[in-house]
């Protein structure tokens, strides 16, 4: 298939452009490089040995997304492109509805245009807000807390509610739990900007040696050791999910939801021994109040994708920090490491 890649440069787009080349597909990249290094796909292009079409822009471009639909045939499109931080989302929730929001409607409206009826929608546990139980069900009620999380579930309402007025839509919506880890290449991971909000990129700053220490956000949860637990997934699972959910669904119409996360909770202190295990580095850490927004424990019931996906994550809590310590003690200073100094 050839599938319109956007947000491609980022985190999880990278990994999946990794997993759809290697699965014969081909990709065309549109990113506005607002969260991402140019370097980050001169890297996947070396761990594919092919190179990769890309356009600089902005998912919202009505005018580029003429261009772009006009000069390449998709058989579907993957949407990564999105702006994630929860804080910034709260600073900025005009920002957050226009670039989530605004611009994925812009692409839903390109792609019926041109008759491209398969999408895939990165969306996020966060949807499940404060969840009554878990593991969690795709059907449990959704309420999320923060601006970021309701732009991802307008986009999820959108999508339901364009595939039932266009029978020919095919939208896939993946809801993602914690995605971590690395390519086992070393050469691609994950690059924050700035000081990490995120557990695994700060510990992985902590181990080698950027950060003082870590500040665990609670010790008082009804947790198995009092921390916050969260369903580590890691990314080259989650990117081969995205793989296996195109290949089976596409063209199916109508919208289908699919958890991806392990199954499996994992708290914040077996997380830090675990990466002190890998690095055979000291994580040192402090405990500090809880962090305002945050819950006590989510984990998926992934079994849906299981089934009707055929896909289950295959990699464990080693590998993730193994992948991870291998990706940032390569480059310290993420993508800024080679191709800055250079
Ligand atoms: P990322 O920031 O690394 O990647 C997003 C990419 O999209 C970046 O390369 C950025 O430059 C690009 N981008 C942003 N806005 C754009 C726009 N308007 N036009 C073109 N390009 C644009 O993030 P990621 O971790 O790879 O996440 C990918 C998607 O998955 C996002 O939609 C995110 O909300 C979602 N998600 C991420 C997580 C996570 O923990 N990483 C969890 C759940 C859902
Ligand atoms: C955060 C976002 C969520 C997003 C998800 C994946 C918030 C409130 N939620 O969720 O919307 O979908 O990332 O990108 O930001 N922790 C520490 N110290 C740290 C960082 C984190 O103790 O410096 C703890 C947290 O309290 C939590 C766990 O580590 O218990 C995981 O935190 P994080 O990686 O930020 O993910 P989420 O809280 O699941």
């Amino acid at each position: 298939m050839n599938i319109l890649v956007t947000g491609g440069a980022g985190y999880i787009g990278t990994h999946t452009c990794v997993a759809l080349l290697q699965a014969g597909h081909q990709v065309v990249v549109l990113d506005n490089f607002s969260n991402s290094h140019p370097e980050a796909l001169a890297r996947v292009e070396q761990i594919c040995q092919q190179r990769i079409p890309v356009y600089q822009g902005d998912v919202g471009d009505a005018d580029l997304l003429e261009q772009i639909f006009t000069a390449h045939a998709f058989d579907g499109v993957i949407h990564f492109a999105g702006a994630k931080a929860v804080g910034e989302s709260v600073e900025k929730p005009l920002y957050y509805y226009r670039n989530n929001v605004t611009a994925s409607q812009t692409l839903f409206e390109a792609m019926q245009r041109f008759g491209v009826n398969t999408i895939v929608f990165s969306s996020s546990a966060t949807v499940y807000g404060d969840p009554h139980a878990v593991p969690i069900l795709e059907d449990f009620p959704t309420g999320p807390t923060n601006p970021y999380g309701r732009s991802k579930l307008m986009v999820e309402e959108i999508m339901q509610d364009h595939a039932r007025a266009d029978q020919t839509f095919n939208g896939i919506i993946l809801r993602y739990f914690n995605p971590v880890g690395a390519h086992e290449s070393g050469l691609i991971g994950e690059d924050p900007n700035g000081i990490p909000n995120n557990l695994m990129p700060f510990i992985a700053q902590v181990a080698v040696g950027k950060r003082a220490q870590l500040a665990v956000f609670g010790d008082d949860y009804p947790t198995k050791d009092g921390t916050g637990v969260r369903d580590y997934i890691h990314v080259c699972d989650l990117a081969e999910g995205h793989v296996k959910a195109i290949e089976r669904l596409h063209g199916q119409a109508g919208c289908h939801v699919f958890n991806l996360g392990t199954g499996s909770g994992v708290s914040v202190l077996e997380m830090v021994a675990a990466y002190a295990d890998a690095s055979q580095r000291p994580v040192p850490y402090a405990i500090a109040p809880r962090r305002a927004g945050d819950v006590a424990q989510c984990y998926a019931d992934a079994s849906k994708a299981q089934q009707l996906l055929g896909w289950q994550a295959k990699r464990d809590l080693r590998d993730m920090v193994a992948d991870s310590w291998h990706w940032q003690s390569g480059n310290p200073d993420g993508y800024r490491s080679s191709s800055d100094s250079e």
